[in-house]
């Protein structure tokens, strides 16, 4: 199938691209570089060995959109574009407004113009707040804490809305954990823009001595060692996700929500311990209070992506660290 991947340079954006590529489908890539660099197109080729479409241009300038849709004939996209930093999206929320939600019905639109009715969504857990219960499953309250998350939601409920107007529309909802982990290659993996916000990529650069210590927020929470835990997922995992949601969204109309994690929490402390033994080397670590906004523990239930998609996570925690090391140590020569 012709499929559009909006932020498909990005961390599972990118990632999704191989997966996809390598089942046959022709994948178009669109992306305005605001979080991601070039250069993945390139190793995205090298791992895939083909050309693939590139288009430099944001979700939001409809007129591009509708060119891209029509000129590679798309019949799904895959809509990764989106910020993702849940503290920026307190510091400038019309940013993020603009961009997630914007971005989304910008995108719509243009697919509407072009008569195409199949979405796959980048949700977040974050829509589910502070949990009631754990597992999270997707009937779970929605009550996000910050404003990237009302995004996130907002995003869903357009689609939702749409949906009911016009039931010809297929739209899944992924609703992803905390990914982490790379490519196998040791070529594709998380970049993030200056000082990392999220565990795995300040681990990552603690490991290659460009960060002192890992401040670890909190040891005394009520949790197995005191640290927060965490569902975390390997991006491969997701990345299949996303194959099984194109199977779905091609044969089931209608708007369905769908959690993508491994069901097993893992604290801050475990994946500093598998972690050193990718790396075999001691990761300094300082304890620091606990970081505004976290919550002790999430984690998903992981039923329903079986049930409907036929997918599970099968990557284990010590995967997850032995491939974001390998990428590590690849950015780092
Ligand atoms: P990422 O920042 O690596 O990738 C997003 C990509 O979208 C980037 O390449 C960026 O340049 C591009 N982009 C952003 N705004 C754009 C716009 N207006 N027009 C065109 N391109 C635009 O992030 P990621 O980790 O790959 O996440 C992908 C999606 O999944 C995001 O929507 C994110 O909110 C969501 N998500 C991520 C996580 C996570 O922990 N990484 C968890 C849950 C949900
Ligand atoms: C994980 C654990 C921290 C950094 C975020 C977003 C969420 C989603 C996934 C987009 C927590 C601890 C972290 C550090 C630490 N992204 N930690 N020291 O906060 O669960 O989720 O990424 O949708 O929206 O909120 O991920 O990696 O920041 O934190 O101790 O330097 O690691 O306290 O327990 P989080 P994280």
């Amino acid at each position: 199938m012709n499929i559009l991947l909006t932020g498909g340079l990005g961390f599972i954006g990118s990632h999704t691209a191989v997966v996809l590529s390598q089942q046959g489908h022709q994948v178009t890539i669109l992306d305005n570089l605001c979080n991601s660099q070039i250069g993945v197109l390139a190793n995205l080729e090298k791992i895939t060995n083909q050309k693939l479409p590139f288009y430099e241009a944001d979700v939001r300038d409809t007129q591009m959109l509708c060119k891209v849709l029509s000129e590679n004939q798309i019949e799904v996209v895959i809509h990764f574009a989106g910020l993702k930093s849940v503290s920026e999206s307190a510091q400038d929320p019309l940013k993020y407004y603009d961009n997630n939600v914007g971005g989304t019905i910008g995108l719509i639109e243009a697919m509407q113009v072009q008569k195409i009715n199949k979405l796959i969504f980048s949700s977040s857990a974050t829509v589910y707040g502070i949990p009631h219960y754990l597992p999270c499953d997707e009937d779970h309250p929605l009550a996000p804490i910050n404003t990237y998350g009302k995004t996130k939601l907002q995003a869903e409920e357009i689609m939702r809305d749409l949906v009911v107007s016009d039931p010809a529309w297929s739209i899944v909802a992924l609703r992803y954990f905390n990914p982490i982990g790379a490519h196998e290659s040791g070529l594709l993996g998380e970049v993030p823009n200056g000082v990392p916000n999220n565990l795995m990529p300040y681990v990552c650069q603690v490991a290659i001595g460009k960060l002192p210590h890992l401040n670890v927020f909190g040891d005394d929470y009520e949790t197995k060692d005191g640290t927060g835990e965490r569902d975390y997922i390997h991006v491969m995992d997701l990345a299949e996700g996303h194959l099984a949601a194109l199977n779905y969204v091609n044969h089931c109309p209608g708007f369905e929500v769908i959690n993508l994690g491994t069901g097993i929490p893992c604290s801050v402390y475990e994946v500093i311990a598998a972690f050193e033994k990718s790396a075999r080397r001691t990761i300094a670590k300082k304890v620091q209070p606990r970081r505004s906004g976290d919550l002790p523990i999430y984690f998903a239930k992981a039923d329903k992506a079986k049930q409907l998609l036929g997918w599970s996570a099968k990557r284990d925690l010590q995967t997850m660290c032995d491939s974001s090391w390998k990428f590590q140590e690849n950015l780092s020569k």
